[in-house]
């Protein structure tokens, strides 16, 4: 394991011995960072993703390891929403408690493309999939003591809206464009599943976090000329706000957690800005009940 990370974990996040957590598209990137971190805090985490094959190469790499927890495999296709129900119904099934559920999955500006269901990519897999998997869970979070779920949004979210007439691609699309509403959605969910969740008095928190820049397979889309001319942390340092999000005693709902260097895109974890565009409340409680009606959940 790398040694800054090792030592980065160990002198700054407790114990998660017996923690069962869930952390989506945890096969490779931060995902991976952090399924490493939390099992080798002692969680018991279950690598949720698309490919199987990824998924063992991925258990086998944190399998090797010193960790006191433990790794398993769980296939969820978020570019599906049934794929999203069998995941969520396989593991209410087989687990009496989920402590901390990570939505981390995301795809960054690929070509036009829609799910299953019929939505733009980058929408129905950072937002949708995630707000159904979230709403299917929520019992199980709700029976366990302390849980939280840690949503990964970006930088991106800043500036950026939610255009509710383009879910489909009914407008001419924008890669750009369309990954940033999706991070923007990330955000304003987080926030608004904070605010649900202290209105129900269900002990659950909802915290939200992003990596800066971080060097991952995010970028697979971006043409290599303009990645050469950035600059991006190191894959293990880009994990650390999850990390943190994740674990953090003192952590409250509505919490964003980034790098602390200038504008956010390096650094070590610390509270973050959120863009006055995730705080409208009219935006969360329309993307909420779009939520509801897209996945049928109601
Ligand atoms: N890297 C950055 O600088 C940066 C900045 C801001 C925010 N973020 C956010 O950080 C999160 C993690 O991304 P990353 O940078 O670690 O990128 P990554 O290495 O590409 O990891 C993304 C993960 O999501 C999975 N995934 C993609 N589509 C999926 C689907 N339909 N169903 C299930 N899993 C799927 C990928 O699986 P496959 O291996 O099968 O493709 C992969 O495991 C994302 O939410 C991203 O938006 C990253």
């Amino acid at each position: 394991m790398i040694k800054e990370f090792k030592n980065w974990i160990s002198t700054n996040l407790e114990s998660q011995k017996g923690k069962t957590v869930i952390i989506t598209g945890a096969n490779s990137g931060i995902g991976f960072y952090t399924a490493l971190g939390l099992a080798k805090l002692g969680a018991n985490v279950i690598v949720a993703g698309r490919n199987k094959e990824r998924i063992d190469e991925a258990l086998k790499a944190i399998e090797k390891e010193n960790i006191t927890g433990s790794v398993s495999a769980g296939i969820i296709d978020l570019a599906s929403l049934n794929s999203v129900r069998e995941f969520a119904n396989e593991f209410n099934n087989t687990h009496t408690k989920l402590d901390i559920l990570i939505n981390n999955a995301g795809v960054m500006m690929p070509p036009e493309s829609k799910t299953a269901e019929g939505f733009e990519l980058q929408f129905g897999i950072n937002f949708l999939g995630h707000f159904l998997l979230t709403n299917l869970l929520y019992n199980k979070l709700k029976s366990t003591q302390n849980s939280r779920v840690v949503t990964l949004s970006s930088i991106a979210h800043r500036g950026a809206s939610i255009d509710f007439e383009n879910l489909r691609v009914e407008k001419p699309y924008d890669t750009k464009r369309e990954y940033y509403q999706s991070k923007l959605a990330d955000l304003v969910f987080a926030l608004e599943l904070g605010r649900r969740c202290e209105s129900n008095d269900d002990d659950i928190l909802s915290v939200a976090c992003h990596p800066g820049f971080t060097k991952t397979e995010l970028q697979r889309h971006i043409n290599p000329e303009i990645l050469k001319k950035m600059t991006f942390m190191d894959t293990w340092q880009g994990s650390l706000p999850t990390l943190l999000a994740a674990t953090n005693k003192d952590a409250k709902s509505g919490d964003y957690y980034g790098p602390d260097g200038e504008g956010e895109y390096d650094g070590f974890p610390a509270l973050g800005v959120i863009d006055k565009s995730a705080l409208d409340q009219e935006v969360a409680k329309k993307l909420w009940e779009v939520g509801i009606k897209n996945t049928k959940l109601n």
